[in-house]
């Protein structure tokens, strides 16, 4: 199977939807259970051979680069193993790049133009994990479809109920879904009376060196902002090829974008942390006991 080497992380907006968490820290070293979003997205990659990864940071970039710095921080052997995946990504070299201005997503993957070359590259957004399944993992799947399809472009999609088509980009299938399927169109944030489908684009992309073009002729779409999506489908109107792959059953989107979605996250990390899982599940279980009936003891409680 052909390899992609080189991951473009976008790690620059600004988090509006997570204020005041969000404030002076990037989103995306928010934990996810025991470990940041970020470094699950890292050792997302370094599971599927990435070798160099280009995070694009903003105006709170320190934060990013410290915590990726070998150097900073307790060492591999004053870590218990289960708490060293930081060091799961040590074949990754790190690379920076700063987006000024949260121009938007497009915008954040045009500023690795330069990194990926002739390369074909993938783009993880650096604040949703991937997490649950089995081999072949997503990001395999898509660099087998990618490479079989001689595709321009490979989106992950996931199924989201219909009335919320408008927070997600939304694809348009040109064959019916199986391992993959080919796109006939993408749309930014449709409503349900617009949307094509109900399978949403879902954080994780392989792009071909061309939508380097696509982005730098785009103006400004929805929210002002550049968009990816706007890109990828102006490359398929163009007759290039893209092609879906859909998350497996048991492949969950874990996205700390907004106060409801990360509070899963967290919970279902949590809860599926070797160590401190079974714990807070009783915790849990006794807390919404409580909840649901006052009179039942409170976990909290002296
Ligand atoms: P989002 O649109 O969810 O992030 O982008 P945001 O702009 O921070 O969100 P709000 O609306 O203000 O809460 C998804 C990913 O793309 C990155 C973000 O950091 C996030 O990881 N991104 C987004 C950029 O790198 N640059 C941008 O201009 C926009």
């Amino acid at each position: 199977m052909s390899r992609v080497t080189k991951a473009i992380v976008p790690a620059a907006g600004l988090g509006t939807r997570l204020y005041p968490a969000t404030k002076s820290q990037p989103k995306e070293l928010l934990p996810l259970g025991t470990t940041p979003v970020i470094q699950m997205v890292a050792e997302e990659l370094a599971r599927s051979d990435v070798t160099d990864v280009l995070i694009v940071t903003g105006q709170r970039k320190q934060a990013i680069e410290e915590h990726f710095d070998p150097r900073n921080g307790l060492q591999p052997e004053d870590v218990a193993p289960s708490r060293s995946g930081l060091f799961r990504t040590e074949p990754i070299k790190f690379h920076y790049v700063v987006q000024s201005k949260p121009r938007g997503l497009g915008d954040a993957v045009l500023h690795g133009a330069s990194f990926a070359g002739d390369d074909d590259v993938i783009v993880a957004l650096g604040d949703c994990a991937i997490v649950g399944g089995q081999e072949p993992r997503l990001l395999d799947r898509m660099i087998q479809a990618h490479f079989e399809h001689n595709a321009a472009a490979t989106i992950a999609v996931q199924r989201v109920s219909p009335e919320k088509t408008s927070n997600y980009g939304i694809v348009e299938l040109a064959e019916e879904l199986g391992a993959a399927a080919q796109l006939a169109d993408v749309v930014e944030k449709p409503g349900p009376e617009l949307a094509p489908s109900n399978l949403a684009i879902c954080a994780r992309y392989i792009l071909s060196p061309l939508i380097f073009t696509y982005l730098g002729q785009g103006k400004p779409g929805f929210g002002g902002e550049i968009q990816l999506t706007d890109a990828i489908r102006a490359m398929i109107g163009d007759g290039h090829r893209a092609y879906a792959v859909p998350l497996n059953e048991d492949e969950r989107r874990l996205d700390v974008g907004e106060f409801d979605s990360y509070g899963r996250g967290f919970v279902r990390a949590l809860l599926e942390d070797s160590e401190y899982g079974p714990g807070f599940g009783s915790y849990l279980r006794a807390l919404v006991a409580h909840m649901e009936d006052p009179s039942a003891p409170d976990p909290d409680g002296q």
